[in-house]
């Protein structure tokens, strides 16, 4: 039986591969969700799965060696897949330093804490291990020019303290491969969507506002590209990396669902529009008129767009769920967990720790 260590599985995406790695492979791997519960880790993400004997949860620090070091020497790790971090942009601008601490040199503390389990006394690895470093295509940059996509070669260029961040751990997880032939690969992705997802980020807040009858946030002209990818996707091309991938490899996962922001709003609404019912008093409050154009991000970046040549030639990955069958996905598992929003908005799910875990 594999055991993963899974480091920010109670957050959006993490969560999500959680999920989609029990059902795919049920009772044949075992799951260790390490997570600190910052505002964005929710273990009610999770509730399905927590009683399962072949998934546990340790509230731990990325940060915090004698943990993570404990976790390793307690239970035998053969993969890690390693989410954890601040992944906000619009929080890194006002306060960059956490972002420092817990996506750097939380992500050199997993490195150090999985080489000194995996390694053995003549400086290779044991057999079959394997650290796969989640992380962004925000780290090369912006586009300007239609027709230009990102591959694994682009130069990274990051702007915000969240992709620069990010960058600085992608060089680390390098530098380990580099220098110790540590078995890793990084996997740089975009913007994901779905179930879970926390309505700060750009798709859950403009539903959630939409059904409020509250303005809709749309920065600058609107005008930003994003490529966007449905998260049950990204956890199917994260599993097919680390078991078919080459170690120390880059792989791109994106693909070719580039949207400007006001047309996923306007996409939103009326999709809003068809999917609520007559009846449904919603249905009245959900308005293109609630589109409220506001001051822009600082540092916006313009453009993002995965060219995922490379998984595809590879790996045979490819995305699945096309956008309009995505966003319907994503706004039916929204009515159908209103409890779950108005929970996390309300930040009664904070309480929910405490009660069950005493933390
Ligand atoms: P998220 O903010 O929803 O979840 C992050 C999780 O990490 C939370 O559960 C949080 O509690 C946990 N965490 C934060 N600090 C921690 C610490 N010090 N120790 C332990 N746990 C900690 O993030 P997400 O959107 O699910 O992103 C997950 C990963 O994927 C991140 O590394 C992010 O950079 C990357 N990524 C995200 C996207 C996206 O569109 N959301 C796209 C590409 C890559
Ligand atoms: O590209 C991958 C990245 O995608 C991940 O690495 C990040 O963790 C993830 O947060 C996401 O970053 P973005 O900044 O692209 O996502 P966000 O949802 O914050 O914003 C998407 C776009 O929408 C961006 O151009 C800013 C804009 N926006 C966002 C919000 C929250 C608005 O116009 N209004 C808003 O209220």
């Amino acid at each position: 039986m594999r055991t993963y260590l899974v480091t920010g599985g109670a957050g959006f995406i993490g969560s999500n591969y959680i999920h989609y790695m029990l059902k795919k492979y049920g009772n044949e791997i075992r799951i260790v969700n390490v997570d600190a519960l910052t505002y964005a880790g929710n273990l009610e993400n999770l509730r399905e799965v927590e009683d399962l004997d072949n998934y546990t949860f340790i509230k731990a620090d990325i940060c915090d060696k004698e943990a993570i070091g404990k976790i390793f020497a307690e239970n035998d790790i053969d993969r890690v897949v390693h989410f954890a971090a601040e992944s906000h942009v619009d929080r890194s601008i006002k306060e960059p330093e956490v972002f420092v601490k817990t996506n750097v040199l939380g992500t050199a503390v997993m490195l150090n804490c999985a080489k000194a389990a995996w390694e053995n006394a003549d400086g290779s690895f044991k057999e079959g291990k394997k650290f796969l470093h989640v992380s962004t295509d925000e780290v090369y940059g912006s586009l300007e020019n239609d027709g230009e996509y990102f591959y694994e070669t682009t130069p990274y260029a990051p702007h915000s303290p969240y992709s620069a961040s990010k960058a600085s751990s992608d060089m680390l997880v390098r530098a380990y491969m580099d220098t110790y032939k540590f078995p890793a690969n990084i996997t740089n992705c975009s913007n994901n969507y779905g179930p879970y997802q926390f309505p700060e980020k750009l798709i859950p807040l403009i539903i959630n506002n939409a059904l409020q009858g509250k303005k809709l946030p749309v920065y600058g002209d609107g005008k930003n590209v994003r490529d966007w990818l449905y998260v049950e996707d990204h956890a199917k091309a994260i599993d097919m990396v680390q078991e078919k991938g080459r170690l120390f490899e880059t792989y791109n996962i994106g693909g070719h669902n580039e949207k400007q922001n006001i047309e996923i709003v306007e996409i939103i609404i009326e999709t809003l529009q068809e999917m609520l019912k007559e009846d449904d008093p919603r249905r009245a409050l959900v308005s293109k008129d609630l589109i409220t154009y506001v001051e822009d991000r600082k540092g916006h970046d313009r453009r993002y767009a995965i060219a995922p040549d490379k998984i595809k030639a590879e790996i045979g990955w490819e995305p699945e769920t096309m956008f309009a069958e995505g966003i319907r996905k994503t706004i039916a598992w929204f009515f159908e967990h209103e409890e779950w929003m108005k929970n996390v908005t309300s930040g009664s799910y904070q309480e929910y720790y405490k009660k069950m875990y005493q933390i």
